[in-house]
């Protein structure tokens, strides 16, 4: 079984839109992504915005001030402080990598507290396998000092430039249906909390939370609108190895196996590719700690790319875009990604340095996640990771989104009807970028976590630079999104998404009101409250933005034409085959 050795190396034309996600495929030295809070005057007069330079309605905050606390004291401190100003605050984590406005304090002059040097393990327990850390360190970071102990946490999200503190926050994941599940937020055993409190408490306290303490449930996974998570306590596994395969299918089952792999193999993942009709079946599972093998995920995507080549890429990803394009040429381009994709084995080798083929065997610590791009120091921009806002390169949407897996099926059943109509519109939207991931996130007991087993969707598609330019067959991708939804009752990653996908959500957790009640105790005058979190928790306003253009940005699902582009032949139509989306559909169709 070994195929696909390093052979993309050798082939010269490599190309263009392979790029365009800026892929590369060769290690280099690297920059990480700038500072996301940056302050004119010392540490006043700041801005902040997220890792892609952008939220979803393109505008970026201002604050006052901001601070960089070291220790627990200097935490309880700042929240002190704003709150005998009764100013607003926020938490902010170095490279802040959610796609909605969370990271905004509310208002203009707010205080943003950075968790940046709030960065060290606190103790760690080997033989009770638990592990307290600070909430900014970062999941390269967490995974490394675990294994250090010998120990492993089950399951993480596929990228460790996040921090703890964020990822908990958004509820991230990688996939699982086994144990507890793909959530890290299922293996948190205890949380330190630094919240607002009277004047008779010198206005901040710590709240320490308990595996037994209610309260845990609200603040594994709060959007960080209760107060500053100072530690965490995680329950992990022994060390652990995996043996991993991708095997390629037919899609002609994809419907009845999407209910039934996660409960096949215990990291289970699936990748559906809709123009080629193929899924790409993740046989992830755990093998004894005596198996040979020392492989490593460095994935692809998530290495640094040399920038000049991500600017070629984007523009490459612009012309296609256009009628300068075929879709015999998107195709073309986007089958090449795939296959070179596939060929590099994503970027897992068997020894950290090649891939000689399937399986790939090696410590859990090693494959569970990647990010090299996050790694190596400033090289002026030479190199970065892909999605770097400082330069015009990639820029894209990410959406996320879970539907109930009892349910899951039936929308695969759906989502292939919308494909089979036209497939090669998928080149640009689905195939022309990784595909549609899918994973699995068990029911969790977090008010904000899942209430039952889901599986997780995720794409990411072009995104314009400027206002208001559509994209296109956005018809396609917009319909897939409201039609899990709205018809099979998703509920979207806090973390990802454009602001559409947030209206009405909070209406699909059960125990949103006991969410609201913790708020209220904690932090009743709702300092770490922003107006995003208040219309995302549905406490005021929506998230909606109606204006000129608003669907062709995913700031409101199109009820009238002026919400698609006319001018440039977009209009406000019915999808295909859910019949109540209302996509911006192209007028010659
Ligand atoms: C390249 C990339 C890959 C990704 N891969 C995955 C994946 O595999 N699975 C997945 O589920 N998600 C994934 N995500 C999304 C990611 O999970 C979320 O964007 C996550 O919230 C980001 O964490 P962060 O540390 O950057 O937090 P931020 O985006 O900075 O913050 C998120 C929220 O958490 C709050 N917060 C942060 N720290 C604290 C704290 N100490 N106390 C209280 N509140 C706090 C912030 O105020 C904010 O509201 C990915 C994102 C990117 C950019
Ligand atoms: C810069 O910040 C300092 C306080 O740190 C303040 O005294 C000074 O007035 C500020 N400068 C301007 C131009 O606002
Ligand atoms: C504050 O920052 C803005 C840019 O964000 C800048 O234009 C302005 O001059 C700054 N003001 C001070 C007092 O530094
Ligand atoms: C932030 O600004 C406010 C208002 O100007 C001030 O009271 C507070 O002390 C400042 N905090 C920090 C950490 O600079
Ligand atoms: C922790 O933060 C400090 C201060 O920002 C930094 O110097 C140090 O390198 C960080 N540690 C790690 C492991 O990133
Ligand atoms: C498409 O072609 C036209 C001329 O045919 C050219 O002016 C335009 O710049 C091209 N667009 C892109 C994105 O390459
Ligand atoms: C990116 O492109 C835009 C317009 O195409 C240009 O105005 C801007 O200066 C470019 N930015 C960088 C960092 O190159």
């Amino acid at each position: 079984m070994s195929q696909g050795q390093t052979r993309a190396m050798e082939s010269p034309q490599l190309p263009i839109l392979l790029l365009a996600l800026g892929v590369l495929l060769q290690l280099c030295s690297c920059s990480p992504p700038a500072d996301t809070a940056v302050c004119t005057n010392g540490t006043s007069n700041c801005t902040v915005t997220n890792t892609y330079g952008s939220y979803t309605d393109r505008t970026i905050c201002h604050a006052a001030n901001i601070t960089y606390p070291r220790t627990e004291e200097e935490l309880v401190a700042a929240v002190a402080a704003a709150t005998s100003a009764k100013r607003k605050l926020k938490v902010a984590t170095k490279h802040a990598h959610s796609v909605p406005k969370l990271s905004c304090p509310g208002g203009h002059e707010g205080t943003i507290i950075s968790t940046a040097r709030l960065n060290r393990t606190v103790h760690i327990d080997a033989a009770k396998r638990l592990i307290t850390v600070e909430s900014g360190m970062v999941l390269r970071d967490f995974i490394a000092a675990a294994a250090a102990a010998g120990l492993a946490l089950p399951n993480a999200p596929y990228f460790y430039g996040l921090s703890i503190g964020g990822l908990l926050a958004t509820g991230a994941h990688g996939s699982s249906m086994w144990g507890k599940g793909g959530a890290v937020h299922e293996y948190v055993v205890g949380i330190r909390i630094v919240t607002p409190a009277s004047a008779s408490r010198g206005f901040a306290m710590v709240r320490e939370l308990g595996v037994d303490d209610p309260d845990l449930d609200a603040a594994k996974v709060s959007l960080g609108v209760l107060g500053v998570i100072s530690q965490v306590t995680f329950a992990l596994e022994p060390l652990l190895k995996r043996s991993l395969t991708f095997v390629k299918r037919d899609d002609s089952d994809f419907a009845a196996q999407v209910a039934q792999w996660g409960l096949l193999h215990e990291f289970a993942d699936l990748t559906w590719h809709p123009r080629e009709g193929k899924v790409m079946y993740r046989q992830d599972d755990r093998v004894d700690v005596s198996t040979p093998g020392n492989g490593l995920s460095d994935l692809l995507i998530f290495r640094a790319s040399p920038t000049e080549m991500l600017i070629t890429a984007r523009a490459a990803e612009e012309m296609m875009q256009t009628k300068n394009s075929t879709d015999t040429a998107r195709c073309a381009a986007a089958n090449l990604q795939a296959s070179t994709l596939e060929q590099q084995a994503y970027g897992f080798t068997n020894d950290g340095v090649s891939f000689t083929g399937y399986p790939v065997v090696g410590y859990h610590h090693r494959i569970q996640a990647s990010g090299t791009c996050i790694n190596s120091p400033e090289d002026g921009l030479l190199t970065s990771c892909a999605w770097d806002p400082r330069i015009n390169g990639s820029f894209y949407y990410n959406s996320g989104f879970s539907v109930p897996l009892s349910k899951a099926s039936a929308l695969v059943a759906d989502m292939q009807k919308i494909r089979d109509l036209n497939p090669d519109k998928f080149c640009t939207g689905i195939d022309g970028r990784l595909g549609m991931v899918i994973r699995y996130v068990r029911a969790s007991s977090a008010y904000l976590g899942k209430p039952e087993d889901y599986v997780d969707l995720d794409v990411i598609y072009y995104r314009s630079h400027a206002y208001g330019i559509s994209r296109l067959y956005a018809d396609v991708v917009d319909e897939i999104e409201q039609m899990a939804l709205n018809k099979y009752g998703g509920v979207p990653h806090w973390g990802k998404n454009r602001d559409f996908a947030f209206d009405g959500a909070i209406a699909k957790y059960p125990n949103a009101n006991k969410f609201l009640l913790v708020k209220d105790r904690y932090d009743p005058d709702g300092l770490f409250s922003s107006e995003w979190s208040d219309q995302v928790l549905g406490i005021n306003g929506s998230p909606n933005i109606i204006k000129k253009g608003c669907a062709i940005e995913g700031l409101c699902v199109c009820s009238h034409d002026s919400h698609c582009a006319p001018e440039q032949g977009y209009f406000c139509r019915p999808g295909k085959v859910y019949r109540e989306a209302r996509v911006c559909s192209f007028i010659k169709e």
